[in-house]
């Protein structure tokens, strides 16, 4: 006898066109808000399986909700008599669709119709209901991205209320891209490029980089200007021996071979490490490459200079990655202040008499950077800070007070802004 049953639909059948791409944009922001994953490393399982531009759509929408997530929050508080608990489905669905409406101005049916068959089973009404009161009352987003409230604490704590005007406003969109030149670049050769240092251009956001002139020649790589100072306080090497430590993906080590140092680069990360590579390889710059732990690694000799790029919360490049100030805690941060004195007592070890170490976190917490120091000069008698000079630095950057370089939100915002990045040089005795 044939069987009566309804044949039951699988999702993907009865999902509008453009389901798949929000339920993977879904599993990716799960992977960072719950599983504190990041970002960029989630993102490859999430969206399995999607064509290349539907991947790169869900992470648009994933990057947009995060950037803005504490906005679309107050709105959907706002839509609702008892507010969602933080973590169900259905606020991360509406966050994801409200991200859609309001920043990509993605077509309403299109961000409807594909944000109910994620709420299949759960409360689809109140969802549908507070989309289509978005599109009535014509919601709006404000001027500047609001901080997490924890974040804009913290940092109204350290560097007061204006820096976190200026980070909100750096925050509200993807900043551009800067690369830096082994060589000077002829600028006649770049349409839109503005100079902002010795060896770099600023390119407007949003740029394919694989497209533009030179990246097979590798005449250049992407750095933010702020990630290139602490390798410009080395200066010229003459040949002398620089050790780059937590090197990889090599952004550093490229700009010391590029001055003429003649390098080693060490990071524990293998993967990492292919990459730098890969990166000297395009470039044709030469380094010598180490695998290890910087907390067992040996050089065979010490070095006329020492550069520690060391692991850290990241907080500073939250522009690019807006997954950070969502996933970074105090915790994290105290532990990589842990992590950083010991690779730092490491570091030091490795610097001839009178040699040069650089130390550098692309973090916009004092406990890694400033405090980091202040430790380390308490431990090591006759270690001497060596001030950063004006001179040494592009225009409009200035070294502090301590004689330190603290890329703060806000420096350089007409042009871009830049990243959040602490370097300090010291001498050793
Ligand atoms: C900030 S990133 C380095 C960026 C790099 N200097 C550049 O300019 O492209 C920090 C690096 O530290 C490495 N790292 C973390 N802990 C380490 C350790 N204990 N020993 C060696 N490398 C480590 C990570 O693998 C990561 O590549």
């Amino acid at each position: 006898m044939a069987d009566r049953r309804p044949r039951r639909r699988s999702p993907a059948e009865a999902d509008p066109p453009g389901t798949a791409t929000r339920r993977a944009a879904l599993r990716l922001i799960d992977a960072v808000l719950r599983r504190g994953d990041p970002l960029d490393v989630a993102a490859h399982a999430a969206t399995q399986g999607l064509p290349p531009a539907d991947r790169a759509f869900a992470v648009a929408i994933v990057s947009e909700t995060l950037r803005w997530m504490t906005d679309l929050d107050l709105l959907i508080d706002g839509a609702t008599a008892q507010p969602l608990p933080q973590d169900v489905k259905s606020r991360a669905v509406l966050r994801l669709a409200l991200a859609q409406l309001l920043v990509l101005k993605t077509s309403p049916h299109a961000v409807v119709s594909t944000a109910l068959p994620l709420v299949d089973g759960g409360p689809r009404r109140l969802v549908h209901a507070i989309l289509s009161r978005a599109q009535q009352e014509e919601w709006t987003l404000p001027e500047r991205a609001s901080l997490p409230p924890e974040t804009a604490e913290r940092w109204s704590a350290h560097w007061g209320d204006a820096m976190v005007e200026a980070a909100e406003y750096a925050w509200s969109a993807a900043p551009p891209v800067d690369l830096s030149f082994a060589a000077e670049p002829d600028t006649a050769e770049w349409e839109e490029a503005q100079p902002l240092a010795t060896h770099h251009l600023r390119l407007p956001r949003g740029k394919a980089i694989e497209t533009l002139p030179g990246f097979r020649e590798g005449g250049w790589w992407v750095q933010d200007l702020a990630a290139s100072l602490p390798a410009r306080l080395l200066g010229a090497g003459a040949g002398r021996t620089a050790l780059d430590l937590c090197a990889a993906p090599g952004g550093k080590t490229m700009q010391l071979a590029a001055a003429g140092w003649s390098v080693i680069a060490v990071d524990s990360s293998a993967k990492r490490l292919a990459r730098l590579e890969e990166n000297l390889d395009r470039t044709g710059l030469e380094a010598a490459i180490s695998q290890g732990d910087i907390r067992q690694w040996q050089p065979g000799e010490a070095a006329d200079a020492v550069l520690l790029d060391a692991p850290c919360s990241a907080t500073g490049i939250f522009r690019r990655h807006p997954d950070v100030l969502h996933r970074i805690e105090p915790r994290q941060i105290a532990e990589m202040a842990a992590l950083q004195a010991e690779l730092l007592a490491h570091a030091a070890a490795w610097v001839k008499p009178g040699g040069t170490l650089v130390y550098a976190t692309c973090s916009l917490e004092p406990a890694e950077g400033e405090e980091r120091i202040a430790a380390f000069l308490a431990d090591n008698l006759g270690w001497m800070i060596d001030p950063a000079r004006t001179d040494e630095l592009p225009a409009g950057i200035a070294p502090t007070d301590d004689g330190f370089v603290r890329t703060l939100p806000g420096l350089l915002a007409a042009a871009g802004g830049l990243d959040g990045f602490f370097v300090a040089r010291l001498r050793a005795p």
